[in-house]
């Protein structure tokens, strides 16, 4: 249990022996330090159950904390709001024990199983900038349920199913039609085969097969046939995809790790939909399949939708899946093999309508126990400066790659050069602008739209993320710097001036960010909690001379608060899924 909690729950026995019971009791946080760090505003509603005068309550629990030394400056404002201080003494056993312990101030939850599906990369195509808001808030959505006790397993749920590989198998059919993989007579062993073509090969065929199809209504049959021959592991098809799978995987790793960004299980959807058998069997049973003009429908309407709710399509009139049928695969392998309590789909807001689908139908043919959480995290879009969607000049979708390096360009004019060398300092600026893309990423609240701003995502001032990791640096420099000195820095003994106390009070609260994230599964708390005890740190550093101070005892106490901060920042920038390099 965090420090934190600890504490309010002492308030809360303290309120008890004044003779109330409180229940789901928490300490406000108050804006007014100069009236109380905290309030506790339980006056006003035991007043209605106990049917007495708040202020006569409010008085009766300040007499009964008045007796613990760990409050201070305790008074009751208005019909009886109650502000209180924590002691200063308390509060410095409360920074050496986080200095010792940074978990010590963490809730853990109790433990549960969840899956967290946040690729989405498509095969045979590049990674682009819609993945990256998936990839970023999945990651450190991952984290930050990892860090409070949850056992969550990434899933990079590969597209390697759809309408795309038709396309692009069509097309290298056209390039190569002598390969093995379009000779039905061929009964030797396709792994040995080389397929003479590379990712970026890849990455060019596919708008060309795209293309072709717009014009050629021919081609794009004949790439709808060959959707349908994968989609039933034809011998020769499905070999082929597996190993065009296999090529654009190695590179959407690189740039997922790249990225920090990592997942547990690999499976793509072409491994997902072996578990359509089951999953019709189980349909069956339910009797959830409609027909429909030659193709399988699930009715997912409910009588009191107030909105249009289109069935989910099962099976289509010429046999191919979509999207929908994946997902559904998917939920009934991840019950097989993982049996997870919840699942969080970390995917575009705009796809909710999809999201509904699958979720309505997977009940009502019960694919998981009814108390199986499904959830989709959406997210808004990340926009250029039109206000629309972000996209390259040429009105294109930009790759993720050409972001990285857009940025990568931007944070390397801003990072100093002294005792850096070049091929160091462009693997740092990468470093840096990863940093700022997350940063600027996970800023705001994830439903909320954002402008994609390089200039400002950049920047060494303000609330960014290279703020963050220079500021976290210069900590970190700090404390090599006191301990090449052996200067003495064990133990925080003395608390003094008003930007100390800020520093400590945000690091108590740590909890309450945490907590807040979680609920609201967005990491914009985190985020604003890491820039504002980093500004409180600076205002410090601004504001003392650590390593020419006199007062040893001061020194060693300023050194200790420092270790406290750097600790929770590199705590909470790996949550977040963002890397502190070693010099910038
Ligand atoms: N491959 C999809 C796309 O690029 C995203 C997949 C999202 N995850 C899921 N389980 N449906 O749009």
């Amino acid at each position: 249990m965090s420090i934190l909690k600890k504490l309010e729950n002492d308030v809360k026995k303290i309120i008890n022996k004044a003779g109330y019971e409180v229940e789901n009791f928490v300490l406000e946080t108050s804006n007014r330090r100069d009236l109380g760090e905290y309030q506790i505003n339980n006056a006003m509603q035991l007043a209605k159950i106990y049917h007495q005068n708040p202020r006569e309550i409010a008085e009766k629990i300040v007499k009964e904390l008045e007796k613990d030394s760990r409050f201070t400056n305790i008074n009751i404002a208005g019909p009886g709001f109650i502000n209180i201080s924590i002691d200063n003494q308390y509060m410095i056993d409360i920074l050496n024990e986080i200095n010792k312990d940074v978990y010590s101030n963490i809730d853990k939850k109790e433990k549960k199983k969840i899956i967290i599906d946040y690729g989405g990369a498509n095969v045979a195509k590049a990674l682009h900038v819609g993945h990256l808001r998936s990839a970023n808030i999945g990651e450190a959505l991952k984290r930050l349920a990892i860090l409070l006790g949850y056992d969550a397993l990434g899933d990079a749920h590969l597209g390697d199913f759809g309408r795309p590989l038709g396309l692009v198998i069509k097309e290298i059919k056209d390039m190569y039609p002598n390969l093995p993989y379009f000779d039905e007579n061929y009964k030797g062993d396709y792994s040995e085969i080389d397929l003479p073509i590379t990712n970026e090969d890849l990455e060019r065929i596919y708008p060309l097969a795209s293309n072709k199809a717009k014009e050629d209504e021919k081609y794009l049959e004949e790439a709808r046939e060959i959707t349908v021959k994968f989609q039933q592991y034809e011998r020769g098809y499905y070999d082929l995809l597996k190993k065009i799978v296999d090529i654009s995987k190695e590179d959407i790793k690189k740039t997922y790790e790249e990225l920090n960004v990592h997942f547990e299980i690999w499976n793509g959807e072409s491994d997902e939909m072996k578990f359509f058998k089951p999953l019709n069997e189980q349909c069956e049973k339910m009797g959830v399949l409609t027909d429909s003009e030659g193709a399988k429908i699930i009715e997912v309407a409910k009588e009191d939708d107030n909105a249009p709710m289109p069935p989910l399509m099962y099976v289509k009139s010429n046999g191919s899946v979509s999207y929908d049928t994946t997902d559904l695969a998917t939920i009934l392998e991840r019950k097989i093999n993982v049996n997870p309590e919840e699942i969080w789909y970390v995917v575009d807001g705009r796809q909710s309508l999809h999201f509904e689908q699958v979720f309505r139908a997977s009940r009502r043919a019960k694919l998981v126990e009814d108390n199986v959480v499904l959830e989709h995290i959406g997210f808004g879009t990340m926009n250029g400066k039109d206000g629309k969607p972000f996209k390259t000049r040429d009105g294109g979708v930009m790759p993720l790659k050409t972001l990285i390096n857009l940025v990568s360009e931007e944070t390397e004019k801003r990072i100093s050069s002294e005792s850096i060398d070049a091929e160091e300092k462009k693997s740092i600026a990468k470093t840096v602008a990863i940093a700022a893309l997350k940063y600027a990423d996970l800023l705001p609240f994830r439903s909320t739209d954002y402008i994609f701003e390089i200039e400002k995502f950049s920047d060494l001032d303000g609330k960014t993320g290279p703020y963050l990791l220079y500021s976290t640096i210069r900590m970190k420099s700090l404390l090599k710097k006191a301990e090449q000195a052996n200067i003495e820095a064990t133990n925080i003994t003395k608390l003094k001036g008003e930007t100390e106390k800020d520093i400590a009070l945000t690091v108590l609260n740590l909890p309450i960010s945490l907590e807040k994230s979680l609920e609201t599964k967005s990491l914009n708390e985190i985020a604003e909690y890491i820039y504002k005890l980093t500004s409180f740190y600076n205002k410090f550093y601004a504001e003392n001379k650590i390593i020419g101070e006199e007062d040893k005892e001061l020194q060693s106490s300023w050194l200790v608060l420092t270790k406290v901060v750097y600790q929770i920042n590199t705590m909470l920038l790996d949550t977040l899924g963002i890397e502190v390099p070693d010099k910038m």
